[in-house]
């Protein structure tokens, strides 16, 4: 029986473990007790409110953590050197075959030094992602993570372009028993799951009738990254432009705000367009939303501006167009596909991207695999850990 731990934390990366943890379930079920996975459930507790973490278990049907660190908050040193000491103690003497990661959080950087310190197999799914932008957390995670990993799972082939220019995979780096790093194409399994679900957020969710909104006719925006959320410049030239777009199309703004967002707007935005903002009618806080609701805000919008990764890419399932409120990204296929534009935190490259996507005919290449990514990466981890 191999035995895994995955490593969870962030918002997002329970969202994804989804995918695996549901194949690795069907994989026993058909599988004799000696061939079957066991894999063991980490939560850093990196994200601990109810509606960043908890909800999202009962929702995608994962079951409960079998360890939970509850690290909670802190600054980047202290919350990631509280995870690997957390971690490592899970892992040592538990005879893990492996350790599986998702992303580039700080709980991704944690499993990755814990695991590989310890000579234990990473298993890195969403590898080979690049901003080519130091100074985000995200990516001294994920190329730190990428570097330490055995088996990189790389959703898109940007990604597999991005490891092969860095040289990673290419056999000259030994891994633990001189097993060689490998770069797998397996697909994205945020697809899968957004496949896998879609019709049952239809079927669950009423989000639209509990905000008073037609679909088409609202913009859905999410806004989380650290360099809007911190900077003041940033933060008001974004939620101004939201305004004005909200103005000129005469369409809601529906805005699930992370909780460091909320924690930031009455700080960095002026009193003025902080008591504007929350007063408009043409502007919905909520809270953050359930997996299902936000499907559904994704689906249903005429447009998404976002600073998410996975907004981002679940719009683009969705073949909703996308403002991208961010300097650069890593799913650059979508801008190249004319799906989403950059405006970064500019007033007018925001108002006018809006201007140029709503209501305008787009086409949505499939990118991100065939919805089986889980699978192809099950097959890979046991292939890997049987040689
Ligand atoms: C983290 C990830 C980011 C990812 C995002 C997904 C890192 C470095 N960043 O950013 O890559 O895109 O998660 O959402 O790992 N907070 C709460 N309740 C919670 C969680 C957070 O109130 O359940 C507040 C706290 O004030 C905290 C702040 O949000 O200080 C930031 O949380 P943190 O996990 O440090 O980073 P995120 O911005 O969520
Ligand atoms: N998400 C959610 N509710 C929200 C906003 C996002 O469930 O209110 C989901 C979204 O569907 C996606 C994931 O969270 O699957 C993206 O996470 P987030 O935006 O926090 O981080 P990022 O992807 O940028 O790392």
């Amino acid at each position: 029986m191999l035995k895994l731990l995955t490593v969870i934390g962030a918002r997002p990366q329970i969202i994804k473990a989804a995918a695996l943890t549901r194949t690795i379930q069907k994989w026993n079920s058909s599988h004799c007790l000696e061939d079957r996975i066991a894999e063991v459930l980490l939560h850093t507790g990196q994200h601990y409110d109810d509606n960043m973490s908890g909800s999202f278990f009962k929702e995608l049907g994962i079951p409960e953590p079998d360890i939970n660190l509850h690290v909670g908050s802190g600054t980047h040193g202290v919350q990631t050197a509280r995870m690997i000491e957390g971690i490592e103690s899970a892992l040592m003497g538990q005879n893990f075959d492996g350790v599986v990661l998702y992303g580039d959080t700080n709980s991704t950087l944690a499993g990755a030094v814990a695991a590989a310190k310890l000579h234990i197999p990473v298993f890195h799914i969403e590898a080979g992602l690049r901003s080519f932008n130091m100074s985000m957390p995200e990516e001294q995670n994920r190329i730190v993570c990428d570097r330490l990993s055995s088996v990189l799972f790389a959703p898109t082939q940007t990604a597999v372009d991005n490891l092969q220019n860095e040289g990673i995979g290419q056999g000259s780096m030994r891994f633990s028993a001189g097993k060689k790093q490998k770069v797998v194409l397996s697909g994205d399994v945020m697809y899968d799951n957004s496949m896998y679900f879609s019709s049952v957020a239809e079927e669950k969710s009423n989000i639209l009738q509990c905000l008073g909104i037609e679909s088409k006719n609202f913009i859905l925006a999410t806004i989380h990254r650290d360099n809007n959320t911190d900077s003041r410049e940033r933060l008001s030239s974004i939620f101004s432009a939201l305004l004005s777009v909200a103005q000129k199309q005469q369409q809601p703004v529906v805005l699930p705000l992370h909780p460091r967002t909320r924690k930031m707007l009455p700080m960095n935005l002026s009193e003025e367009l902080y008591k504007t903002i929350i007063s408009s009618p043409l502007i919905k806080i909520t809270e953050p939303a359930g997996f299902f609701d936000i499907m559904m805000l994704e689906r249903h919008a005429s447009l998404v501006m976002t600073d998410s990764g996975g907004v981002q890419k679940e719009a683009f399932f969705f073949e909703t167009p996308c403002v991208i409120l961010r300097p650069e990204i890593e799913w650059v296929e979508i801008v190249d596909a004319g799906a989403g534009i950059i405006a970064d935190a500019d007033y007018n490259k925001i108002c006018s991207a809006a201007d140029s996507l709503i209501g305008q005919k787009v086409h949505f290449p499939q990118l991100f695999g065939n919805a089986h990514a889980a699978e192809n990466i099950l097959n890979e981890i046991n292939a890997y850990l049987d040689n």
